[in-house]
Parts: C-alpha cells; sequence; structure tokens
C-alpha cells in the first residue's frame, strides 16, 4: 500500500515504524515527519498543519491512506478534506476531532450517551463561573474548552487558584478562542490511565493499556509536559474492566456521534481515571471516570503500544477507514514495552535545538530497544536536536521490569548537551508489586 503518515513527533516515527514491519511492504512518505521517519519513508516538506498542501499532495500522489497523527489537522478538517477528493483517511473528520477539539462537546456527548465523568459546567463570565465553584469543593478543576497544547488545565488546590484560572482564560484571554468559555469540573481521584481504541464508524476494538507520565520530575514532580514515558500494559487496567470499558465509555459515544450524523473513525483515545476501592467516588458513582478524550493516537503512550502489536497494522487502519473492522484486526503480543523520552535541558520551558546527538546506531543495537525521533532533524550527516521532545526510547521485554531496563540501557548510549530523562518510568506499576 501506499501510506501517507502526517506529522512529526514521535507517535509518527512509531507508526511509520509499526507499518515498516507488516509482511507486505508498503511505501511510506511522511509529511513533514523527521531524521528517524526518513530511514524508512519518503519525508515531504509539508508542515502537518497545512490541510491545503497535505490535500493537494493526496490529490495528486493518490495515497491508499493518509494516517493523520496530530490532532490540530484533524480538528482543522484535513480528512473531511481527504474525502473530498476521494482518498482514505484513517481519523475522524472534523466534527468528531470535537470530542478532542471541544471540551464542553466532549462532555455534551458524554452526558447524553451516559458515560461516567466528573461533573462539569460551561461559563463564559467569570463572576458566574467563580461563583459556582462553592459546589464542587476543594481539589477543582479549570479547563479551557478549546485545544491549548496540553496547557489549558488548571488543578486548583485552593478558591484563589480556581478564580485565577478563571480570570487567566475568561478576563486575561490566556489562551485566545480556545479559552473564550471555561468549564469547571469536578476532581477525580485516583490513577489514571489511556485506553486507545480503533474504531470505524460503528465497532471498536481496544488497544493494549498504557499510562503515560505527564510531569517533567522523577516523583510526578515539576510541570506538565507532552508526556515523559509511558508503558503497557498498565496493570491499573485490569482485564475485567476492559470488556466494561468498551461497552459503557468507547461504544455508547461512538453510538451517540452516529446520531448526531457524525461517523467517527480513526483513535478515539480515552483518558480515564480509575479510583481504587477505599478511594474518593465521582458523582457518577462509577470507578473508571473519563478525564478527557483525543481523537488521535497518544505520544509517548503510542511508541509503548504499537510494539506491542503483531498482525498487519495497514490492513487493521484501512479496515478502519473502511469500516469493517474486526478483533481480528488487532493481535496484541504478550511482551511489555516501556518507554523513556530523552528532553532537551529546559523543556517544558525554553531549551536550545540543535545538539548533536551521538550514540543512537549503539542505543538501538541494544536487543529489544527501538529509538524512535521526536524532535531531530539531520544537518550534514549529523542528527540534531531540534525540540523539546527528542527521542522516545522503547524497550521490549517479557516482563515490565525487563522492558523498562531495556530502554534505560539503550538511554544511557545516547548523550547531547544537556539531555535529560526521568529514571522512574513505570513506577506505579512497580509499586503495585
Ligand atoms: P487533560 O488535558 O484534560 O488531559 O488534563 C490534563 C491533566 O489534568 C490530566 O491528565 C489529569 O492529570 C488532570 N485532570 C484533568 N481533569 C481532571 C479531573 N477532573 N480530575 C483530576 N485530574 C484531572
Ligand atoms: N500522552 C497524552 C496525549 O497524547 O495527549
Amino acid at each position: 500500500m501506499k501510506i501517507l503518515i502526517v506529522g512529526s513527533g514521535g507517535r509518527e516515527h512509531a507508526i511509520t515504524w509499526r507499518l515498516a514491519q507488516d509482511e507486505t511492504k508498503h511505501e511510506l512518505y511522511c509529511a513533514p515527519g523527521n531524521a528517524g521517519t526518513a530511514a524508512l519513508a519518503t519525508n515531504i516538506a509539508i508542515g502537518a498543519e497545512d490541510v491545503a498542501a497535505v490535500a493537494a499532495w493526496a490529490e495528486a500522489n493518490r495515497p491508499d491512506l493518509v494516517v493523520v497523527g496530530p490532532e490540530v489537522p484533524l480538528c482543522k478538517g484535513l480528512v473531511d478534506a481527504l474525502e473530498k477528493i476521494g482518498v482514505k483517511a484513517f481519523g475522524p473528520v472534523a466534527a468528531g476531532a470535537r470530542m478532542e477539539g471541544s471540551k464542553r462537546f466532549a462532555k455534551e456527548v458524554m452526558d447524553a450517551a451516559g458515560v461516567p465523568t466528573g461533573r462539569a459546567r460551561t461559563f463564559t463570565d467569570a463572576a458566574a463561573a467563580k461563583a459556582a465553584l462553592a459546589e464542587y469543593g476543594l481539589p477543582v478543576v479549570i479547563k479551557a474548552d478549546g485545544l491549548a497544547a496540553g496547557k489549558g488545565v488548571v488543578v486548583a488546590e485552593t478558591t484563589e487558584q480556581a478564580e485565577a484560572a478563571i480570570d487567566d482564560m475568561l478576563v486575561g484571554n490566556k489562551f485566545g478562542a480556545a479559552g473564550a468559555e471555561v468549564l469547571v469540573e469536578e476532581f477525580l481521584h485516583g490513577e489514571e490511565c489511556s485506553i486507545l481504541a480503533l474504531v470505524d464508524g460503528e465497532r471498536a476494538v481496544l488497544l493494549p493499556s498504557s499510562q503515560d507520565h505527564k510531569r517533567v520530575f522523577d516523583g510526578d514532580k515539576g510541570p506538565n509536559t507532552g508526556g515523559m514515558g509511558a508503558y503497557s500494559p498498565a496493570p491499573v487496567v485490569t482485564d475485567a474492566m476492559l470488556p466494561e470499558i468498551k461497552e459503557k465509555i468507547i461504544l455508547p459515544v461512538v453510538r451517540e456521534l452516529k446520531k448526531r450524523g457524525i461517523t467517527y473513525r480513526g483513535v478515539l483515545y480515552a483518558g480515564l481515571m480509575v479510583t481504587p476501592p477505599g478511594g474518593k467516588m465521582a458523582l457518577s458513582g462509577s470507578a473508571v471516570n473519563v478525564v478527557e478524550f483525543n481523537a488521535r493516537f497518544g505520544d509517548p503512550e503510542t511508541e509503548a503500544v504499537l510494539p506491542r502489536l503483531g498482525g498487519d497494522f495497514a490492513t487493521a487502519l484501512l479496515h478502519c477507514a473502511d469500516g469493517c473492522l474486526s478483533d481480528a484486526d488487532v493481535v496484541v503480543k504478550p511482551e511489555a514495552a516501556a518507554t523513556v523520552i530523552v528532553a532537551s535541558g529546559g523543556y517544558p520551558g525554553s531549551y536550545e535545538k540543535g545538539k548533536e546527538i551521538t550514540g543512537l546506531d549503539a542505543a538501538a543495537q541494544v536487543p529489544g530497544a527501538i529509538v524512535f525521533h521526536c524532535g531531530t532533524k539531520a544537518s550534514d550527516g549529523k542528527i540534531l536536536t531540534s525540540g523539546g521532545r527528542v527521542l522516545s526510547v522503547t524497550g521490549m521485554g517479557p516482563t515490565l521490569r525487563a522492558a523498562v531496563d531495556t530502554a534505560y540501557a539503550a538511554v544511557d548510549r545516547i548523550a547531547f548537551d544537556k539531555a535529560f530523562y526521568r529514571k522512574d518510568i513505570a513506577h506505579r506499576a512497580f509499586e503495585r508489586g
């Protein structure tokens, strides 16, 4: 198959890598890709968010499938544009991507479908939002309605913090139009996990569970990032929970969207909070609640989940696009996977770019290790850093401990000026014993 992958991060490198593992060989293109995808695919110099240019390339080159990685082109209607020219795409149309692009819309859909989630109300007026805080107690969560590159959520421990967040968004315009509406939301207690489901408009198949590490420092300290690591499976999700997650969360959303005239195809990513026995229960009365939906593969979850998939990945993605997905399309390997992000010093704040990376080949030679590129670029035969998250190093192994050890053995061989990474990936799984 001729396949175009849209995006340039570790997620897109992992998608490209997994497609390259299929027994049938594909002709792969990435727009724009990175130094890692260049080894597996032809990188084309088109930005992932340039919907018109991607669609024009697709019209001229007629790929069999376009796989859209990031949320922005999905929300901007890339899949709609591809549908118009008769090119198949893996990813939802813009109306479906609103499950990620508008937190208010996602709540409306969940409420209509009876999906358990934190209770929330939406406001455009700061005084009204502040007046509502008393209903929620503390902590309380303040969220910008729209896309804010992962920065639009404040978990407020005090009323003052909550009021400041409301003022920042509604009065100070901190996130522009994305923060013109805010949600005041019930705080959910417990442990988070990610469930990525392949969806074909009607059916869904869950991929193996995973958990990411959003805070920058060990012990989940410091500011939030795009993700500093991930692992799969996540033992917080028991086998008994999976059918329930599918029947009570994923499928009701797909059906509710269908009722609204939206055929959702692609990944529906549920960020879930699992409340342990004895933990403070959510108002929904359910021990598993949706924190958020994303309309795409997670990053870095994808780098841990996709290496665990057997079978023909291109066929699974194509079956989503064609509306004929079946359980047989997803084969899960027994190995565990752990992914460590190697980042530029200063990230998620400001950082320098253009540092030479050494040890990439040596790292890739560690048995069971895969080095995915996130923010890299090739220049004069060298690989240089070009982003905050630079590399996503995955280890595979018979146990999670072995997978983690493999990932760190590979990370140890990599160096660049001011590189740093978390040393405690998968700690929650190990704390369970
Ligand atoms: P989001 O962008 O919606 O994923 O939110 C970012 C992070 O904020 C989540 O991964 C959670 O750690 C936290 N968060 C968001 N909503 C809630 C909630 N209702 N209760 C507890 N934590 C939350
Ligand atoms: N890892 C979180 C996300 O992809 O949104």
